[in-house]
């Protein structure tokens, strides 16, 4: 088990920058890879575990999170104002990594979250896909790393074209594709890619305890066994998984 160093962070910066959605930036000197992720956690007993969150952004002096409020703990974090601590360890995990060439990162809703870092770190070619449910949030960041930026609402919003994020892609002419979001997007992009033969890393979520691959509890079966999705993964060939399988 590799060694767990918790350290402690100030806030920040704790904004909604969407309906239920907030950026968390914390103070300190930090590193990660592309797709990798911290546990956060803002109290003491309760909840039990903490929180997993992918990087959203670095800099010299900060590390940023892009969360959606969903449960107790990331409400508890949506409550945390200016200068309050933060318990986090990490980077954790196998994040993505850069195939030579033109590449794709494709996000649906929150799973945009770990693409700005990877966008950041990559470098041109690539291009961005965002997918939203309604209004599109947290785009005009990805406008000057992208070499084009494609957004699409499901329900329709003011200057972005409805529809599905799909139905925006094409993987053809592609090196590779990089993916986050709800399942039955990663489902339809690795149908796409495989039918393209481009190769898919699609980043997975898991409910997790320890996340760094001590308690087997985000534990789901590939095509090659088990694998821990915070150790292993959460990036894996999309190949490799059996989608029907994840939660
Ligand atoms: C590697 C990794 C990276 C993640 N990065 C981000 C991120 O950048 N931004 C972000 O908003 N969220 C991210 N998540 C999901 C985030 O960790 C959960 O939303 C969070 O733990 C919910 O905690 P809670 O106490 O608010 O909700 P809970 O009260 O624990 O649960 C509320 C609801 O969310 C579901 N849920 C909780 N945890 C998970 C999970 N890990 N996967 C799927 N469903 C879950 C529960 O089933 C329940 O329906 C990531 C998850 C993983 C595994
Ligand atoms: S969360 Fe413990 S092994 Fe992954």
């Amino acid at each position: 088990m590799p060694e767990l160093k918790v350290v402690r962070a100030p806030v920040a910066e704790n904004r909604e920058v969407a309906p239920g959605v907030f950026l968390l930036r914390l103070e300190g000197r930090f590193v990660a890879e592309p797709g990798q992720f911290f546990m956060l956690r803002a109290w003491e007993r309760d909840p039990l575990l903490a929180r997993p969150m992918s990087v959203f952004d670095l800099s010299p002096q900060a590390l940023a999170f892009l969360y959606a409020v969903r449960g107790r703990g990331t409400a508890l974090l949506a409550n945390l104002r200016l200068g309050d601590q933060v318990k986090l360890w990490g980077p954790l995990g196998q994040g993505w990594k850069r195939v030579p060439g033109r590449i794709a990162l494709v996000g649906g809703g929150m799973g945009l979250a770990p693409l700005l870092w990877t966008a950041k770190q990559f470098g041109s070619p690539l291009d961005v896909y965002l997918g939203f449910r309604h209004r599109p949030w947290m785009v005009e960041v990805f406008r000057s790393l992208a070499d084009h930026v494609h957004v699409r609402s499901e329900v329709g919003a003011p200057g972005c074209t409805q529809g599905l994020v799909t139905e925006a892609f094409s993987p053809r002419g592609y090196a590779a594709c990089y993916a986050c979001g709800p399942k039955p997007l990663l489902l339809e992009l690795h149908r796409m890619c495989q039918e393209a033969e481009v190769p898919l890393y699609v980043s997975l979520e898991e409910r997790m305890a320890c996340g760094v691959g001590a308690c087997l509890g985000c534990t789901v079966w590939t095509r090659s066994g088990p694998k821990r999705v915070c150790s292993d993964g959460p990036v894996f060939p999309a190949a490799e998984v059996f989608f029907d399988a994840l939660p």
